[in-house]
């Protein structure tokens, strides 16, 4: 992530630059035992790795690699135990032959998702970047019984895997790590034009990811509203043949009547922006439109009613923008893919939820842009607040079908755990469509009710609402807030990803959202 704006941040933080990981992939036919380079990888499954009674493998692939290698393979694997289960690998070094290292990689008893295919890429990266490889080449042993169609995606899900798996976000480390690996081959999956098609897509899902990444991983003190504007702003410049964007300041957002948002903002000494990006095809068509609309808090301190307390992560609130990480994630990699057909408008409301003396109070009554009054009983359901104005907002730009994404609530995270993000919906077939999308992507997304009896619980007896309900069922009283922002007209759909926002082992932000959403818009363009 490059700051365009020239800037003096609290704690005099300065992002440094890194080297995007510029690793080329081309998908090629040679004999495996010909191939030259540092790595010459093999994803296995478990089925390969059976020997016959003179312990000589019985798949033909390794065979022939364990011939050239007069039986070191077998002779390793056995050795190593190396019984090709998922996340297995062992790397021999082989002196004096074309591939410097030979590796196998487990793929499990039977790959049946493309997921294991990702996480194949994903060993693979971690493998190079421990042997400080530059040129490397995967195949799999076994890829006979599949369609061309399969190959081209089993091909693009490494590709993603080696790219996220290589990938390090070291710019706030004062001596940062240089990346070594740069071209890998995939051998035996085909060739031609349509893979190279897919596998340049892959890339441009992955530089999206990681853009996403990155604004997540960027701490409070450094990616204030404004730099989070600044960033939307350098993707339209970036693909300005695509892109529009229109950011609004506060005085703006008052004559657009924003209340509910800007009383959000209102304890901060760095000022809200409301952030609007607009793609449209290069030809001109449209046939469908759509908006993407995303929380973006770039820190919640959760106000007056502060967040306290060893459990509540205040330490980790600059994730309060994954939302919007992953709606600009996705336009960065939309702005290289340039699908046909569709208008999208990305939109976020951003800012911070502080305490000061200008600050929102418990109690205080909001009016947002459609007119409805909130009674703020708890001034940390914050990103609720910020998302009715956009929601509104969206629904102006006259699009068929909305989806916003949101860290929203910890009673997400206690429902359905870190990994799966829940989906609320009112609308069967757009519940298809994203779901349909998040099956090829592999992010975990599961649908939940959106029971009305439970809007009960927010009433208010001041105002049209309060912004808050019980403790119980605390997602889905916040959906059907958010549902009250948003045309009857329009498709809308609610994702809350509080929980897969973050992973929690690496200490770092996973960039969810970014390739479902890509996959959903292409889904929609012609
Ligand atoms: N950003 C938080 C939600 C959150 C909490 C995300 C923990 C990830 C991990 C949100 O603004 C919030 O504070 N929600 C409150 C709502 C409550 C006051 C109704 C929550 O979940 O506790
Ligand atoms: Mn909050
Ligand atoms: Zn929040």
């Amino acid at each position: 992530m490059a700051y365009s704006m020239a800037r003096e941040t609290l704690g005099l933080t300065q992002p440094g630059q890194i080297d995007t990981p510029q690793i080329s992939f081309a998908a090629i036919e040679i004999d495996l035992v010909k191939w030259k380079g540092d790595m010459l990888a093999v994803g296995v499954t478990e089925k390969d790795m059976a020997k016959d009674e003179n312990l000589k493998f019985k798949n033909s692939i390794l065979l022939k690699l364990d011939k050239q290698l007069g039986g070191l393979l077998s002779e390793a694997s056995s050795e190593e135990d190396f019984t090709g289960k998922v996340g297995q690998s062992t790397v021999l070094r082989l002196p004096g032959l074309g591939s410097k290292r030979i590796g196998l990689i487990g793929l499990g008893s039977t790959p049946s998702e493309i997921v294991s295919y990702r996480n194949l890429g994903e060993t693979l990266g971690e493998a190079a970047k421990t042997s400080k490889s530059s040129k490397i080449a995967i195949t799999l042993s076994s890829s006979e019984g599949l369609s061309a169609k399969s190959k081209i995606a089993i091909a693009s899900a490494i590709a993603t895997g080696v790219v996220l798996g290589t990938y390090e976000d070291n710019r706030f480390k004062s001596e940062p790590k240089k990346l070594s690996l740069k071209s890998v081959e995939i051998l035996g999956l085909g060739t031609g034009s349509e893979i190279d098609k897919k596998l340049k897509c892959a890339e441009d899902v992955c530089s999206g990811i990681i853009f996403g990444k990155e604004l997540v991983n960027a701490p409070a003190n450094v990616l204030t509203p404004g730099i989070l504007a600044g960033e939307a702003m350098r993707i339209a410049f970036d693909y300005s043949d695509v892109f529009t964007a229109t950011i609004l300041d506060v005085e703006q957002c008052k004559q657009l009547k924003m209340g509910s948002y800007l009383g959000v903002a209102a304890a901060s000494a760095n000022p809200p922006h409301f952030i609007h990006l607009c793609y449209k095809p290069p030809g001109g068509a449209v046939k469908t439109k759509l908006a993407l609309v995303g929380k973006g808090l770039t820190f919640d301190s959760g106000g007056y009613n502060i967040k306290t307390g060893p459990a509540c992560l205040i330490e980790l609130m600059k994730f309060d923008m994954g939302g919007a990480a992953a709606v600009f994630g996705a336009a960065k990699s939309l702005g290289q893919i340039k699908p046909a057909g569709v208008e999208v408008h990305f939109i976020v409301a951003a800012c911070e939820n502080m305490i000061s003396g200008t600050g929102m109070r418990p109690g205080d009554i909001v009016t947002a842009s459609n007119g409805k009054t909130i009674e703020v009983n708890n001034t940390d359901a914050e990103g609720r607040l910020t998302l009715a104005d956009a929601l509104v907002y969206a629904c102006n730009q006259d699009v068929g079908k909305i989806v916003d994404l949101a860290t929203l609530t910890g009673a997400c995270v206690v429902a359905l755990g870190r990994s799966i993000a829940g989906v609320f919906t009112p609308s069967d077939d757009l519940a298809k469509e994203v779901l349909a999308a998040s099956e090829v992507t592999g992010e975990k997304l599961w649908r939940m009710p959106m029971e009305e009896s439970y809007w009960e619980s927010m009433k208010s007896e001041v105002a049209d609402m309060v912004n808050t309900g019980g403790r119980e069922g605390g997602a889905i009283t916040a959906a059907l807030f958010l549902k009250q922002f948003v045309d009857e007209k329009v498709q809308w759909m609610h994702i809350d990803m509080a929980g897969p926002v973050w992973n929690d082992k690496n200490k770092s932000a996973t960039g969810f959202g970014v390739a479902t959403l890509v996959e959903w818009v292409l889904n929609n363009s012609s």
